[in-house]
């Protein structure tokens, strides 16, 4: 599949400077700050969450269900109003400027809430006027085309696939040429393929110049996605990274010596080594960086200086810190 809103490639750049490619500015897509959202009632779901998109890039907003992700986007779409705290889109502020902020945002929510008895001519056509826009048949052309849904424009959505009417709320959100779009758990129940193709749409769309703002409580989505990464749990923001940086945690690996005989502590002559004692002084854990080809992982030498001290090894296995874990642990600390 293929994702172009221009059927000349010579015209692209100007369709991508019109879906808002990387400007001149610099200044970021987005930017939250402070922001706070206690419902009624008195449940505090959003707490103090500042954060900076850039143009241009995928963000992944990674949590688990009740984290705060839909909660965080509503309120940046100015679907659900904050209880302290700004968000800006493209300079505008979200409350005191909606309607130019709102217009720069394409939504797909995370619920499959469509019209069955529309079309999907219809349907994509009219979210376009709900931002004002003048009809453009070419453009809503171009992305029914670009999703693969040009054959079934016709088609009522309730004779759609799943998958099919997923598309159709990525078109709808396409309709008003945003400049930044959020998709809300866009592969929450959909097989592997369509995840898959899900992820080509996305990053063509961010070749375009669409930033691009994904939730997702699937990691590996997340890893495979993002540009950068943030982490939601409880409301709070907790981590926001390059993936490439939390790629290099990940290249991080644990060496574990069971031992014959439990210790107290760790020898002092092996304090050279990065080891932490564990299971009740039965085993040392090494840790060591796979990333680092030159030095090497200084197993050769640990191994040699635990012989030099007697100390008998019973059995040893290594594992790879993952994403996975990282975000577990995250979990962890703050249950
Ligand atoms: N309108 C509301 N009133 C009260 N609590 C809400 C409301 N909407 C969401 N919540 C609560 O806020 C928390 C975060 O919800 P949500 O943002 O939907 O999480 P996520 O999208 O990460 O799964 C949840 O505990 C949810 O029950
Ligand atoms: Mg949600």
């Amino acid at each position: 599949m293929t994702l172009s809103f221009s059927q000349e490639p010579k015209a692209r750049a100007d369709t991508a400077a019109s879906l808002g490619q990387r400007t001149a500015t610099g200044s970021p897509m987005i930017q939250v700050a402070q922001l706070d959202k206690i419902f009624e009632g008195g449940f505090h779901a959003l707490k103090n969450v500042s954060l900076e998109i850039q143009r241009g890039e995928i963000f992944a907003l990674l949590g688990p269900n009740g984290a705060g992700k839909t909660t965080l986007i509503s309120v940046i779409c100015g679907l659900v109003r904050a209880s302290s705290g700004s968000v800006r889109v493209d300079g505008h502020d979200n409350v005191s400027d909606y309607r130019q902020a709102r217009a720069m945002i394409g939504l797909v929510p995370q619920e499959l809430t469509n019209e069955a008895f529309t079309t999907v001519w219809d349907t994509v056509s009219f979210s376009r006027g709900l931002f004002g826009k003048p009809k453009n048949p070419a453009h809503i052309e171009n992305v029914l085309r670009a999703l693969t849904l040009w054959e079934k424009r016709d088609n009522r959505l309730l004779q759609l696939s799943g998958g099919m009417k997923r598309r159709v709320l990525i078109a709808k959100a396409l309709a008003h040429e945003p400049k930044v779009l959020f998709l809300d758990e866009p592969t929450a129940g959909v097989d592997v393929e369509l995840r898959r193709e899900m992820w080509e749409v996305v990053r063509q769309l961010r070749d375009q110049g669409v930033t691009i703002i994904l939730t997702t409580h699937y990691i590996e989505e997340a890893e495979e996605m993002a540009d950068r990464i943030g982490v939601i749990l409880g409301g709070e923001l907790v981590l926001v990274e390059e993936k490439a940086a939390l790629m290099r945690q990940l290249g991080r690996k644990e060496l574990t010596l069971h031992l014959d005989q439990a210790l107290d502590d760790v020898p002092a002559a092996l304090a050279g080594h990065d080891l932490a004692l564990m299971e009740d002084g039965h085993a040392l854990v090494y840790t060591y960086d796979v990333t680092q080809q030159e030095e090497g992982t200084g197993i050769a030498g640990l191994l040699a200086d635990l012989e030099a001290t007697g100390i008998r090894v019973k059995d040893l296995h290594t594992r790879q810190s993952s994403l996975e874990e990282i975000f577990v642990s995250l979990v962890r600390e703050r249950a």
